[in-house]
C-alpha cells in the first residue's frame, strides 16, 4: 500500500496522464512479473518497521535496490538529514523514468541499472560506501547467480556499524544474506500484501577489514 506521506510530496509535481503509483505499479507487474515480482506496493507499517533500527543522523548516504514507484522513497527523505543523498536503482527503465518525473528532491538520484553493480554506482557518485542498503528485490526469482553477487557486494559497499535491510514474502532470502552477515535481525510484518519477512543484516568492525570496497 503506498504511504500516505508520498501523498504531498507528488502531488505538487502530478501532471494529467500520469499514473498513479498503485496504477503504474499495477501496469509494470502485468508487463514484468518476474522481475518486478509483487503485485501491490509495501504497507506504511512495513515501511515504518523495516526503517525503525536506522541512526539517520549518521546517514550521509542510503542505498535502495528496486524502489519500484518509490514506495519507500519519501519516508526515507523525511528521515534523512539535509546533507545526505539517497541513491535508488532499479533494472525497470520505466520505473525510473516515473521516479525522475515524480520525486523531486535535490538528495534524490535515481539510477536505471543492476543492484550487482551498486559499488560501481555509489563510487560514480562520490561516496567510498553506503551507510545502509535497503532491499525489495525479489531475491528468489533474480536470474541464477545474480543475488549471491548482489549480496557480496552489498557487504562490501556497507560501511562498519550500517546494515543491509531486507524484506522480501519468502524466509528464503536469508540463504542469500547470511553467507555476508553473520549479526542478523528478524521480524515478521503481518500486515502487508502478502505477508513479509524483514531482515537487518548488521556489518561489524571486523568484517569490514576483511572486506574492503574494490577499486
Ligand atoms: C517487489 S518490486 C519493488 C517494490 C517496492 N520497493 C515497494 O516497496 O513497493 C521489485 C523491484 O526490483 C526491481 N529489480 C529487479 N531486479 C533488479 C536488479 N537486479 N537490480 C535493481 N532492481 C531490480 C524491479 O524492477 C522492481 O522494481
Amino acid at each position: 500500500m503506498p504511504s500516505t506521506t508520498t501523498t504531498a510530496r507528488r502531488a505538487r509535481t502530478r501532471t494529467p496522464g500520469v499514473p498513479t503509483p498503485w496504477q503504474m505499479f499495477f501496469q509494470q507487474f502485468l508487463k514484468h512479473p518476474v522481475m518486478v515480482g509483487s503485485i501491490v506496493p509495501s504497507s506504511d507499517r512495513l515501511i515504518r518497521k523495516m526503517l525503525g533500527p536506522v541512526d539517520w543522523a549518521n546517514t550521509k548516504l542510503f542505498v535502495e535496490y528496486g524502489p519500484g514507484v518509490g514506495t519507500f522513497c519519501p519516508a526515507i527523505l523525511d528521515r534523512m538529514t539535509p546533507d545526505a543523498q539517497l541513491i535508488v536503482i532499479d533494472t525497470n527503465a520505466d520505473f525510473i523514468r516515473y521516479l525522475r518525473h515524480t520525486i523531486t528532491d535535490p538528495r534524490f538520484v535515481a539510477v536505471h541499472g543492476s543492484a550487482a553493480d551498486v559499488e560501481r554506482i555509489v563510487r560514480d557518485h562520490g561516496h567510498d560506501h553506503a551507510d545502509y542498503v535497503l532491499s525489495g528485490l525479489p531475491f528468489s526469482t533474480l536470474p541464477p547467480g545474480v543475488g549471491p553477487a548482489i549480496a557480496a557486494a552489498t557487504q562490501r559497499v556497507i560501511r562498519p556499524g550500517g546494515a543491509f535491510l531486507v524484506y522480501q514474502y519468502s524466509p528464503r532470502v536469508r540463504l542469500f544474506i547470511a553467507p555476508h552477515f553473520t549479526d542478523i535481525d528478524h521480524e515478521m510484518e503481518w500486515w502487508n500484501v502478502p505477508p513479509a519477512q524483514l531482515y537487518w543484516g548488521w556489518k561489524t568492525k571486523g568484517a569490514a577489514a576483511a572486506t574492503p570496497m574494490q577499486g
